[in-house]
């Protein structure tokens, strides 16, 4: 049977390691701010806003929160935007997607600074992300390289596939494994013969947006299997993009949903907030 990875423990120890970090930039005298700005109240990013502010306080920084009505004008977000940009106490800017469709997404990641890019969403910290530069990483993919790394997957020399070419997950994904000397193929919804390209995987990232897609003839027998998925099944219950109770069997060690990946993107974030006072 798989080991079960816990991203609830992992990003638990993460957390609890960064609020040391913080108390120890605020000896020296050093605050860090997020600002977490929401358009509209889609009940799922209410509930990711208030976990990420939770966050802040766990560790001890400070965050600012901008509860914007669902009819804002683009303008007036971007002009939010500009002002924090500008304030010397703001290290971090978040502005939780998805956005109103009358909101171009694109134009708003691009106004943020790219110094306080928390999410590294910035087409700057995605280019420094593929060239190998310092910048801010996409907080899930990251968080994912800390659940193989801190539960001792080695990812240097393995066959990795990605499920899913996302610029939030999938690209991320596939540029971080490949930092890590691992030999990674990107898989999606019109790859031909899927599920051979899947069980080539020793380490198999699912993140294709579809119910417990991915049963046990996607997966090689022994291999790591990471869940980035987060859907409602008809009981309205959450569940992953893996049958988890068909994969985990076959497998070496798996996420469960909830409880694997979702933890670890807001400890990432958290990082990210601490790392900023290096960038700025
Ligand atoms: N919506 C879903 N995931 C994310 C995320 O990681 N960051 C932001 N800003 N919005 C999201």
């Amino acid at each position: 049977m798989a080991k079960i990875i816990d991203g609830k423990a992992i990003s638990k120890q993460i957390k609890d390691e960064l609020k040391e970090k913080a108390s120890e930039l605020k000896a020296n005298g050093i605050s860090v701010t997020l600002a977490v700005i929401q358009v509209g109240n889609n009940p799922a990013s209410t509930v990711y806003v208030n976990n990420k502010k939770k966050g802040c306080e766990y560790i001890g920084i400070g965050s600012l929160s901008y509860e914007l009505p669902e009819e804002t004008e683009e303008e007036e977000l971007l002009n939010l935007i500009n002002e924090l940009n500008g304030r010397k106490d703001v290290n971090g800017i978040l502005v939780q997607l998805p956005l109103p469709a009358h909101i171009d997404e694109d134009k708003v990641i691009k106004a943020i600074d790219p110094k306080k890019d928390v999410d590294g969403f910035h087409p700057q910290s995605v280019g420094a992300l593929c060239i190998g530069q310092p910048g801010f990483v996409s907080c899930t993919p990251a968080g994912i390289i800390q659940l193989l790394k801190r539960s001792g997957i080695e990812l240097a020399g393995k066959e990795c596939v990605v499920l899913g070419r996302s610029n939030i997950v999938g690209k991320p994904m596939s540029l971080l494994m490949l930092r890590e000397n691992a030999t990674v193929t990107i898989a999606h919804s019109k790859t031909a013969d899927l599920k051979e390209v899947t069980k080539r995987a020793d380490i198999l990232i699912v993140a294709i947006g579809r119910p417990k897609m991915v049963t046990r003839d996607y997966v090689k027998e022994g291999a790591v299997v990471i869940d980035v998925g987060i859907n409602r099944n008809e009981d309205g219950k959450l569940c992953g993009d893996v049958d988890f109770d068909d994969v985990a069997p076959v497998s070496s060690a798996i996420t469960p949903v909830p409880g694997g990946v979702g933890p670890m993107t807001i400890a990432m974030l958290l990082n990210n907030c601490l790392e900023s006072v290096n960038l700025q």
